[in-house]
């Protein structure tokens, strides 16, 4: 039991009271006050007059002095190695000076077997101390770890909560958004159509007809603004039908000329020969054809370039549900204001705008229609320099709904 290289019993356990990690100086500082207190109490006893009696029993007891010590310094091994050490030293003195045998003066014998007695016990206790100050100290550790576990998923949980929290009010918010929209439709309606009546009363060049101009477009923008939030609202149903991607750029470019022309914004295309036909709900990828390049046009308030290049590629992996691995990348990209990179985890949100007159959906419903098509859309962008927003289309998408909310 005492042979296993375990910690000192009166040091607790701890790693650095191993005898190995004990202060050399401090063990053999113990070792010596044991022998000393023992070969000085044999000294004494050896030395007083035999007469005394009463010192010689005091001296009987001072042995119990370092039994104790070194049974709790060293465990068990130690409290026997004191015990047999002073009945080594005690027996000859009891033989040889009293000259008394076993028969003649047993107590003194039984003083003997005492002290091993004592030397052991008070050894074996040590020894047991020290473990269960040794599961103790393990126990504490695993408790701490436990602790640190229990402080990270409980970081992790609130993180998760704030987003569901998000979640809920971007929900909620699309809800109400979309009833407000519908509210409005019909009375702008009305305004339009009664502004557009008044406007024959004013001819071209009259003073009060610009403002019945402005009326009508501000309706006009309110109206697609009302749309837009409305069809935030709706599910998106995927009706997939074979149709060549790049033949659907053309006629999409054709829809945004104008607003390009009078941005001073030139649309290049760079439409890869190599692109095939592929499933998809046409109107679905206009409108985020629409969106993507309505933006590249926006971030260039100076004017610029706009390039949309499409290719025949792999579908990077996340995008790709067919299985096929085959698909187009169309990607849009602008020489405009670029995106901090702080900011691109949150173009995609819904409501997420930096214009003044935008709604923040233009980003969100490209995202919902390409998860609808199993696709995706990624984007890369340096502040000052441009993006490119790319869109990934399998070849033959799953077959599914989508909600745009
Ligand atoms: N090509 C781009 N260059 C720079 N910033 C962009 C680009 N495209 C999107 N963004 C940023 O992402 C934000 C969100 O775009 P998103 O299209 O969702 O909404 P929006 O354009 O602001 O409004 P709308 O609903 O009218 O489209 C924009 O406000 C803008 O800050
Ligand atoms: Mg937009």
């Amino acid at each position: 039991m005492g042979e296993r290289a375990k910690p000192s019993p009166a040091e607790g356990g701890k790693k650095s009271s191993s005898p190995k990690g004990r202060p050399e100086g401090s063990r053999r500082l113990k070792i010596a006050a044991v022998v000393g207190t023992i070969i000085f109490v044999s000294f004494a006893h050896y030395h007083t007059d035999l007469h005394l009696h009463r010192v010689h029993a005091i001296y009987d007891r001072l042995y119990y002095l370092p039994i104790f010590a070194a049974a709790l310094w060293f465990g068990l091994k130690g409290g026997l190695g004191a015990s047999l050490g002073s009945s080594v030293l005690y027996a000859p003195h009891i033989l040889f000076q009293w000259k008394l045998l076993p028969a003649q003066a047993p107590e003194r014998y039984l003083e003997i077997l005492l002290f091993n007695g004592v030397g052991c016990l008070t050894g074996l206790l040590a020894e047991r101390a020290s473990r269960q100050r040794e599961l103790h100290l393990k126990a504490s550790e695993k408790l701490a770890e436990a602790y640190r576990e229990l402080q990270n998923t409980s970081s992790k949980l609130l993180l998760l909560e704030q987003r569901l929290r998000k979640a809920e009010k971007q929900f909620a918010l699309g809800e109400l958004s979309a009833m407000v929209a519908h509210e409005f439709m019909n009375p702008l309606g009305s305004i339009k159509g009664a502004a557009e009546i008044l406007l024959d009363a004013f001819p071209p060049g009259h003073e009060k007809r610009a403002f019945l101009e402005i009326l009508i477009r501000e309706a006009d923008r309110l109206e697609r603004t009302a749309r837009d939030i409305l069809r935030f609202g709706r599910e998106v149903r995927v009706v997939p039908v074979p149709c060549n991607p790049n033949r659907l750029v053309d006629t999409t470019l054709l829809l945004v000329w104008e607003e390009a022309r009078r941005h001073r914004v030139e649309i290049r295309t760079r439409l890869s020969e190599a692109v095939r036909e592929v499933l998809l709900d046409e109107d679905k990828i206009q409108q985020v054809l629409l969106n993507l390049v309505t933006n590249a046009i926006q971030s260039m308030p100076g004017g610029g370039i706009v390039t949309v290049r499409s290719q025949w590629t792999e579908v990077p992996a996340g995008a790709q549900e067919s299985g096929r691995g085959e698909g187009v990348c169309i990607a849009v990209e602008d020489s405009g204001v670029g995106i901090a990179e702080e900011d691109l985890s949150l173009i995609f949100e819904a409501f997420y705008t930096t214009k003044p007159e935008g709604t923040g959906l233009g980003l969100s419903i490209v995202k919902r229609i390409l998860d609808a098509h199993g696709g995706a859309v990624t984007v890369e962008s340096a502040l000052g320099r441009g993006s490119t927003f790319s869109i990934w289309l399998p070849a033959a998408p799953p077959c599914r709904e989508a909600r745009v909310a």
